[in-house]
């Protein structure tokens, strides 16, 4: 093993070694060299003269670069688009985003927290986690209904097992004594890695303050019982709550709580500040001090330099310039209050009598979508008929669930919609009669 991968575990075995115990093979192994962007970063601070350091063309003291790509981007200075951004993030960036986690999670004022660590959107944080904690055969324990990506994140690439607790109790809940069972059923493993959604993708669902209690007591009782539990939190959709679920994340509530709790929030701007494109999201890890906190950004910072190296620098400043402008929490606002009317008109139109005997749906009240549960026909022929007879795009979880992202339709056209999802079940009732 490398040197300095040996002298970060033995930091990580020293200050808590259950964290050690959770990394993966590939974790335990990561570090990140004293290669060429260390001898780079080095020189930026002290090649006063020429710094012949890193692998970019320079001309006049400013980053080389074409007049027909800057003439588009000139709000922005060439020093902010084309040199490399470090592998960890833009470190303003990193600041700008911490920040925000402390305002919008009071419940984080008290705890240990590192630095946000920039990654290509969430996606990239999840299968970066995933790396770093997940082997052949781990348990991942997700709720029944979860984002279909995670099977290639954590099982294909991974090799690690989903294991599904139903979502919601026959009270339509979250079904905190089954979420319990499957974490105490790690007893014998001693590892569980836990991936929890809210706003939940494909639901819309965020719990309610008892239910988060449930969830954190059934946590404790699972690191009481000898299980490290890895908690990563898969904050996508965070922010947008319309009702009086919780409005932070479960990561300021769980941080710091238990020393056999590593708890990791993904999130990022892609659909928070609705830049799905420009790829930007953030890891960060919450631990007892900042020694442990630095190990494990050093190990994050090491496999993003192996797989792709730093995330595009244009898009951090784009990121960053946002959050800094004044513009920011106005704009955020009237955006939350027309996805809010959205799903306020979706649930009035979802229970009509008209509709009772086709669907029930589950809870919602928050995020992007809500899930249809199908009475009578099955979803994927439904999606296959609605998209041949009426031109209209839905996706189907299972052979009940139908999903809506109301987020992309806009409220005027909502009563219409869900009418032709009414009328394509008719359809299907006639052609099976
Ligand atoms: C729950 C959840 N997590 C993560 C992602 C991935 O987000 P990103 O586009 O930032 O990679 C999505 C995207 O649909 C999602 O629904």
């Amino acid at each position: 093993m490398n040197e300095i991968a040996r002298q970060l575990n033995e930091t990580i075995l020293k200050y808590n070694p259950n964290v050690y115990q959770m990394l993966s093979e590939l974790g335990r192994n990561l570090y990140y060299p004293k290669g060429i962007l260390s001898q780079s970063a080095e020189a930026s601070k002290l090649a006063t003269r020429f710094n012949a350091t890193i692998g970019i063309a320079t001309d006049k003291k400013h980053p080389m670069h074409f007049k027909h790509i800057q003439k588009n981007l000139n709000d922005y200075s060439p020093e902010d688009i084309y040199p490399y951004a470090p592998p960890s993030g833009k470190q303003k960036l990193r600041n700008e985003w911490k920040k925000k986690l402390l305002r919008e999670n009071p419940s984080l004022q008290s705890k240990t927290m590192g630095d946000p660590i920039v990654t290509n959107a969430l996606t990239h944080g999840l299968s970066t986690t995933a790396d770093m904690f997940v082997d052949q055969n781990d348990s991942i324990i997700v709720p029944d209904k979860y984002w279909g990506n995670y099977q290639t994140i954590f099982h294909i690439r991974r090799g690690g097992v989903l294991k599904t607790f139903p979502l919601f109790n026959e009270d339509d809940e979250f079904h905190i004594s089954a979420f319990r069972q499957c974490v105490m059923g790690q007893k014998d493993s001693g590892k569980a890695v836990v991936v929890l959604n809210f706003p939940n993708n494909p639901t819309g669902y965020t719990p309610y303050g008892r239910e988060v209690e449930g969830i954190i007591s059934a946590l404790l009782e699972g690191a009481n019982a000898g299980i490290n539990i890895v908690l990563i939190l898969d904050d996508a959709y965070f922010g947008l709550f319309y009702e009086n679920s919780i409005q932070e994340s479960l990561f300021g509530k769980i941080a710091g709580l238990h020393p056999r709790i590593l708890t990791i929030k993904i999130d990022g701007a892609t659909k928070e500040n609705y830049v799905w494109g420009l790829r930007v999201g953030f890891i960060t890890f919450a631990a007892e001090n900042k020694t442990i906190l630095e190990a494990l950004e050093q190990k994050t910072k090491g496999l993003i330099r192996g797989t792709i190296s730093s995330s595009s620098h244009l898009s951090q400043t784009i990121i960053l310039h946002s959050l800094q402008s004044s513009e920011f929490e106005k704009e955020k606002l009237e955006k939350y209050n027309v996805m809010k009317k959205r799903a306020k008109r979706v649930k009035e139109i979802v229970r009509r009598e008209r509709y009772k005997r086709s669907w029930n749906f589950y809870p919602f009240n928050s995020g992007y979508f809500m899930c249809l549960k199908l009475l009578k026909v099955n979803a994927e022929e439904l999606r296959i008929h609605l998209l041949n007879e009426y031109g209209v795009g839905t996706v189907s979880i299972n052979s009940t669930d139908l999903r809506i992202a109301f987020s992309s339709v806009e409220e005027e056209y909502l009563e219409e919609l869900f009418e032709f999802i009414h009328q394509g079940i008719q359809d299907l009732l006639k052609e099976g009669v």
